[in-house]
């Protein structure tokens, strides 16, 4: 009985092991809000173009279209949704039922309508939604969100929860004074690190450069916070017409120069998943901060 109990519990700790091996130690996935202040300004290209680049490196990926606005990743994937995670929310359908296979292997959760009735959830709903999304967590290594721009304070709660706060800027000084203004309200809501600008539509890594000291300064000034820099995407026809195409454009025109960026910026995140997660998931976080 003894022996029996110990070989049991010798097993279970290898098959912890060996999930740590596969998971490279972190049961849940790595959490990107992409954001911004202006609108416009390539969140959702980024979003969608940097999750089929993880996905490329064969790491496993879920985007969160979370724009309130348009169903932007159903635009630039060619996906039609006719049920989204307000649905789920409603009780009516599983976040399994919703979630569908993207290009290049991504899996999509389609946009949400009723994210504002989180907040009035029975603890039974709430449970059985907490539960759906640790699922998602423990079966990704990432998870993308496209929060949309103008900061809601559902928005501002979902990038408060993620791991790293991805802000999209171009480097016309009307874009970059608000992604000021939405990193600023992230610090107000005790956001204190791991914000991250991406410059997008620049002409050369010269003007990306110049673009991002000037937020970081302004942002080390004022709020004494350190942004990092996530790199930029070059202006690039190709882009538009990859949209056009409904396509992500690392697939569409997988030699472009803006697909040569986001492989950097995946690169770059792909490398970062090595460092231990957080030991609290990233929805249950978003559960402390909304109900
Ligand atoms: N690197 C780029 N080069 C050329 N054009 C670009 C680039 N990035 C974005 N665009 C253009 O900008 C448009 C808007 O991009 P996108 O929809 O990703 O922005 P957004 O920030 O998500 O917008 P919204 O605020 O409306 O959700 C694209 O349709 C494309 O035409
Ligand atoms: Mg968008």
């Amino acid at each position: 009985m003894t022996l029996h109990t110990s070989r049991k519990t010798l097993h279970e700790d290898q098959a912890a092991a060996l999930r740590a091996l596969v998971s490279g130690g972190r049961p849940q996935a790595t959490t990107i809000a992409v954001t911004s202040g202006k609108g416009g300004v390539g969140k959702s290209n980024v979003a969608v173009n940097l999750a089929v680049a993880l996905a490329e490196r064969g790491l496993k990926v879920c985007l969160l279209d979370l724009d309130l606005g348009l169903a932007n990743a159903d635009l630039l994937m060619n996906l039609h949704s006719a049920r989204n995670l307000g649905h789920v929310i409603e009780g009516d359908v599983s976040l399994e039922d919703i979630m569908q296979e993207g290009p290049g292997g991504v899996h999509v959760i389609p946009g949400a309508s009723g994210l504002a009735r989180l907040a009035d959830l029975s603890e039974f709903e709430r449970q059985r939604l907490m539960q759906q999304f640790r699922n998602l967590e423990a079966e990704h290594d990432f998870l993308i969100m496209d929060l949309g721009a103008g900061i809601s304070n559902n928005v501002l709660s979902f990038a408060c929860a993620a791991d790293t706060v991805l802000v999209v800027t171009s480097p016309e000084p009307t874009a970059l004074a608000d992604a000021y203004s939405t990193i600023k309200l992230l610090v107000y809501r005790n956001r204190a690190s791991d914000i991250e600008l991406v410059v997008n539509m620049v002409e050369s890594n010269k003007e990306a450069k110049a673009t991002y000291e000037r937020l970081a300064g302004v942002a080390s000034r004022f709020l004494k916070l350190p942004v990092t820099s996530a790199g930029y995407i070059l202006t690039d026809d190709a882009v538009t017409l990859a949209v056009r195409a409904r396509m992500p454009f690392v697939l569409h025109a997988p030699r472009c120069h803006a697909s040569a960026c986001i492989r950097a910026l995946a690169r770059r995140y792909a490398r970062n998943v090595e460092t231990p997660a957080r030991e609290v998931g990233f929805f249950r976080r978003v559960a402390q901060l909304f109900m």
